[in-house]
């Protein structure tokens, strides 16, 4: 039985929906302290750490919630975590997966103290799931994948506060994973095509599973968009047949032998030399009913396919859906997709009938940033521009499916590493993130441009644009960098941050990611440093990944937490009321000291490092005075 969806609509996807008079009254109604206070955000700022451990400002605390292996709250099914990693796959499919990344609150009802917490679990530590890991290609067992498979994809849990904290509701009805052997649909313009049929699905439109879960998107009738990005590591073969890998096997990484994973060997779907269509039926934005435990996910192929990080979502000025999308690869780009039809407001049952299908109908674009700071959005249409038979595009399935190639034809930018993508809830200006790209100006790599201004970018940074006219559905925008990251003492790093009110200095930051606007207007920045670097020159000064908050108004940008050493932090998201903000700490430990094969953190469960196998969780902050988080 379905169950019935919250009555509260997410404020910021309606702000565009009326025009001009609901974004007045929306401002009237919740953000008296909003951005445009100058004093914000007005906590302590944090210094900068290399501590394994999670700090937050004076006057605020954290909790931990939801670490990998905590049942996920499956009635009659609900498994302890085994700190030796003996749980077993089947165990996994009901426990926490690992590496949780984007993430977001859905209340039950009107609340921001109850509700639904939805988040990515991105990949895999195979060292730290199984008791003695994996050592070389012949340690794989037909167990082990199982289990690797059950620790990607998406948890749905239940949360409430309590006056303990905020705790998971166990058993709740609404706990569910979601992993690599879920069954799902396949739905949009290349459903049903040649290239996604398989031996196990001729029919091309029912596909078992996702996983790469990086970053996320939320709909305006209350669904939740997960995003496959690295899915070309869990796909393989003997790398002698790497030879015969063609252009776009090479172009999006599924080539037989350069797997992170061996699941080929025990999951023949997975062997690109016997199914190579299955890894077609990855890369997808897929979208998932959280609040229906028996809901079929569905893979929206109208969205592109690509190493998807975020797809997130706004209203154009006429009530359609746009859905800003990033491809997280160096020299790859930024995506918007505008719906056909318009939207119907609300997420009642019968709002979210008529939006059913209408992520499957659309128009896909590609950006291309000018100089001059202007921008237009290029059309990724089949029989247009060239996207034809002649140039390799047999239909519109073959523009989607291989929406990189179309993107180099039609002359997109190429950007550094498009992570997340945030719209401000008042403005509708767009934030992306570009995490570095340490290959920008190599020989044989594009060189700098505008928009990407630094070779050998090693900090990052976040630009944003300006649709014209306000809207969304526009096909030109203005844009500008609003950060250059990095430390400003190096010269050589080329920063460049924005002042704050009377001269302040931005706290620094490096390799920009995750990234949540929350009701007032205030940016959350999470970073994404590799732990190969962090502590190291250039990267000493700016410690441990870390969240900051930033009001773009003003131009202050205040270190907010930091966190265990190796850890990013990732899938910041405030309740409706802001008074309590859920982040994930993702892979603590991943950095293996000085070739050691000890993960250098012990966070959270031990004291000294080699204590404990670390841990990716979910965190929650809260003022101590319950007031709102940021101020
Ligand atoms: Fe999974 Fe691009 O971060
Ligand atoms: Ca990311
Ligand atoms: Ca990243
Ligand atoms: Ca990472």
């Amino acid at each position: 039985m379905p169950i019935a969806p919250p009555d509260r609509p997410d404020r910021r996807l309606f702000l565009h929906a009326g025009g001009a008079a609901a974004v007045v009254s929306l401002l009237g109604q919740g953000c008296a302290h909003g951005a445009t206070d100058a004093s914000l955000p007005s906590f302590p700022s944090l210094a900068a750490s290399l501590d394994d451990a999670v700090r937050v400002p004076a006057g605020y605390d954290w909790q931990l919630l939801y670490p990998w292996g905590a049942p996920t709250g499956v009635a009659g099914r609900m498994p302890a975590f085994a700190p030796d990693a003996s749980n077993s796959a089947d165990d996994q499919a009901v426990q926490a997966g690992m590496h949780h990344d984007g993430m977001h609150f859905f209340p039950l009802g009107a609340s921001s103290d109850h509700g639904l917490l939805v988040m990515n679990h991105e990949y895999t530590d195979e060292q730290l799931l199984h008791t003695a890991g994996v050592s070389g290609a012949t340690a794989w067992t037909a167990e082990k994948v199982r289990k690797s498979q059950h620790a990607m994809g998406v948890s749905v849990i239940e949360v409430r506060r309590t006056a303990q904290g905020w705790q998971q509701v166990l058993p709740s009805r609404f706990a569910r994973r979601i992993h690599a052997a879920t069954p799902m649909r396949i739905a949009g313009p290349a459903a049903g095509t040649s290239r996604m049929r398989t031996a196990a699905d001729p029919a091309g439109e029912r596909v078992l599973g996702t996983f790469a879960n990086c970053a996320m998107g939320v709909t305006p009738w209350g669904t939740y968009l997960t995003c496959e990005e690295n899915f070309h590591g869990y796909f393989g073969g003997p790398k002698e047949a790497a030879r015969a890998a063609t252009p776009a096997q090479q172009r999006y990484g599924t080539v037989p032998g350069s797997q992170w994973v061996e699941y080929w060997r025990h999951d023949e779907r997975f062997d690109l030399t016997r199914h190579p269509n299955e890894a077609h039926r990855f890369g997808w934005v897929v979208e998932i009913d959280p609040f229906d435990p028996q809901s079929v996910p569905v893979k929206r192929t109208a969205l592109g396919r690509k190493r998807q990080e975020s797809a997130t979502c706004t209203l154009t000025r006429d009530g359609r859906l746009a859905v800003y999308m990033g491809d997280d690869e160096r020299f790859e780009y930024i995506y918007k997709f505008v719906s056909r039809r318009r939207v119907q407001p609300g997420q009642d049952a019968a709002a979210r009938a008529a939006n059913r299908d209408l992520l499957d109908d659309g128009t896909l674009y590609v950006a291309r940033y000018d100089e001059g700071g202007r921008g237009r959005w290029l059309p990724l249409v089949h029989g247009q521009d060239g996207l034809d038979a002649a140039a390799g595009f047999a239909d519109a399935a073959d523009v989607l499916i291989h929406a990189r190639l179309a993107g180099d034809l039609v002359g997109g930018t190429k950007m550094d590493r498009p992570e997340w993508i945030a719209v401000h809830p008042q403005s509708g200006e767009v934030y992306v993130t570009l995490t570095n790209n340490s290959q920008r100006g190599d020989p044989g790599k594009p060189a700098a441009d505008p928009a990407n201004p630094r070779a050998n970018n090693l900090f990052g940074g976040i630009l944003r644009w300006r649709e014209d006219g306000g809207d969304a559905g526009a096909t030109a925008f203005a844009w500008d960098h609003y950060v250059l990251a990095g430390d400003t003492a190096l010269p050589q790093a080329g920063a460049r941050y924005p002042e704050g009110p009377a001269g302040e200095k931005a706290d620094l930051f490096g390799s920009p990611d995750g990234l949540h606007f929350d009701s007032a207007g205030l940016l959350w920045i999470q970073t994404d440093m590799s732990g190969q670097t962090i502590g190291k020159p250039p990267y000493t000064a700016l410690g441990n990944n870390q969240l900051l908050c930033a009001n773009p108004a003003t131009g202050r940008i205040r270190r907010f937490l930091t966190g265990p050493k190796g850890c990013e932090i990732t899938g910041c998201v405030l309740t409706p009321d802001r008074r309590t903000l859920f982040v994930n700490v993702q892979h603590p430990g991943e950095t293996r000291d000085d070739g050691s094969a000890a993960p250098n953190s012990a966070w959270p469960d031990g004291k000294a490092v080699g204590s404990a196998r670390p841990r990716s969780a979910t965190v929650v902050v809260r003022r101590r005075d319950g007031g709102i988080v940021g101020t």
